[in-house]
């Protein structure tokens, strides 16, 4: 074999699809991965008869790879990219390209990009999203860290990446962590629409009665039209599929307890870190938590009253409808608030993320699509503008909104991401937020001092207390 194009180094579910997706591309892909036996595997069945070399010593990998070497890390996010990362440190020539292919923290990603760049390799931080088969097929890729090695690694990896309107969907945006942070706000997004089109499933099923797969013929429906999005239509899918072995829904047999990896929290650590207000993505992680905490659950359990709406609902759905298109665009404006705040860091343009979200990732949808148009040419900040642009849509949304609220509480159904994005929404358009009390009583108990609306300055009261000294 002359040098391989590029070397993949990882194969699991992702690392193996981009590998083959790099050849597809009329690369020479060299794979290696820490255990041999996954290698041999890869090699005698996926990759069989493909321009994809297995190597089972890390040396003879790294040195079968032309220069400036690309290595493409897929490994699990944490210790493990740091003990690779050591591994190939005194193999790698100076100007070789690493891309950390995980969902590591952006922190993480600053760290390592200051460190191997201080030993003359060059890092990227590569936010990758659209799990295997995106992978496979094109992935959305979200890159940060040293701009000559984007440049470098665009012109192999580029074709590989999603196609949206004949733009790929690859972006650079900005140094170190910059990739893995736009990547962040992404999966929080997608933890928000995840949650609330779940509980438009649990009213739906819960309190009027409509079975899975009738569920998933109404998200079906709702996916043709403006709900069209991944997720919609994944869910529509997953509940209409029926076990083999029971003949129920598989979804009717999967233990209640929702499962998470850490990406979700980072996103709701980084917007409390930077002071951006993400309610509906913190809904959603702190719903998936709740959902394990056996004991609590089960201190009271109750039945929903089951409301006599599935009648209605035949005749009109709006009202489930209508709350999830505003709550699933709330998450959208929430994610891109988080991204106004990390543009001030890294100085990339909110709009390139909408851009590259457009195809390829989990969160892709009429939404996102709709979004970029209103932002690629706007000024100021993307999540006011968002908000500006749709504030017609929101109104007209509220009543059923509203409504969806009011009967899922009262029929015992909890809809946390839905009712936080309907409270979002009512603190922005309130004149006048009740902070003015809040201040008032820090002011009371600890001095903390407030401004006035009619005076310029701090100040403080005795609130008519007599203090005494
Ligand atoms: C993606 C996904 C992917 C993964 C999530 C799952 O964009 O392809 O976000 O990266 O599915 O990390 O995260 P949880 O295990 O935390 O749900």
């Amino acid at each position: 074999m002359s040098s391989a194009d590029i070397g993949v180094y990882g194969l699991g579910v992702m690392g193996e699809a981009f590998a083959l997706n790099l050849e597809s591309r009329g690369l020479k892909v060299a794979v290696y991965n820490r255990t041999a036996e996954k290698t041999r595997q890869f090699i005698e069945g996926k990759a069989r008869g493909r321009m994809i070399y297995g190597f089972t010593d890390l040396k003879g990998f790294v040195q079968s790879l032309s220069k400036p070497r690309i290595i493409v890390l897929f490994i699990k996010a944490g210790k493990p990219v740091d003990d690779v990362l050591a591994d190939l440190s005194g193999m790698l020539d100076k100007g070789d390209i690493v891309m950390d292919c995980g969902n590591s923290h952006y922190r993480d990603s600053d760290r390592r990009f200051a460190e191997l760049g201080s030993r003359g390799t060059r890092f990227l931080g590569v936010g990758i999203s659209g799990g295997e088969e995106g992978a496979l097929k094109g992935p959305s890729m979200m890159i940060g860290g040293d701009f000559s090695a984007y440049i470098d690694a665009e012109r192999k990896v580029g074709p590989a990446a999603a196609i949206f309107e004949n733009s790929r969907c690859i972006s650079y945006f900005g140094d170190g962590g910059a990739g893995h942070f736009v990547k962040i706000v992404h999966n929080g997004i997608e933890y928000a629409v995840m949650q609330a089109i779940a509980e438009a499933y649990d009213y739906l099923s819960r309190a009027a009665g409509y079975s899975s797969l009738e569920i998933g013929s109404i998200f079906e429906e709702w996916a043709k039209g403006e709900l069209r999005s991944f997720l919609l239509q994944a869910a529509a899918q997953v509940l209409k599929y029926v076990d083999p072995d029971t003949q129920r829904p598989l979804v009717e047999l999967i233990v209640d307890e929702a499962e998470q990896k850490g990406t979700g929290r980072w996103s709701v650590e980084a917007a409390l870190e930077l002071g951006v207000a993400v309610p509906t993505i913190t809904a959603a992680v702190e719903q998936r938590t709740l959902s394990t905490q056996r004991g609590l659950r089960q201190i009271t359990p109750c039945p929903p009253h089951a409301s006599a709406t599935k009648r209605e609902l035949d005749e009109d759905n709006t009202l489930v409808r209508d709350a999830l298109r505003a709550t699933m665009l709330l998450s959208y404006v929430q994610g891109i608030s988080l991204l106004d705040a990390g543009a001030r860091t890294y100085g990339f343009r909110v709009s390139e993320a909408l851009r590259v979200w457009r195809a390829g990732c989990i969160i892709r949808s009429r939404i996102v699509e709709e979004l970029y148009s209103l932002l690629s040419y706007a000024q100021g900040e993307a999540a006011t503008v968002a908000l500006e642009k749709n504030l017609a849509l929101l109104e007209e949304l509220m009543p059923n909104w509203f409504g969806f609220v009011a009967q899922a509480s009262s029929a015992g159904i909890p809809t946390p991401a839905t009712a936080s994005a309907l409270s979002y929404y009512l603190s922005i358009r309130s004149r006048r937020l009740p902070a003015n009390l809040i201040q008032a009583v820090r002011d009371y108990f600890g001095s903390h001092m407030f401004r006035r609306l009619d005076r310029e300055g701090y100040f403080h009261s005795d609130w008519g207390r007599k203090v005494e000294r």
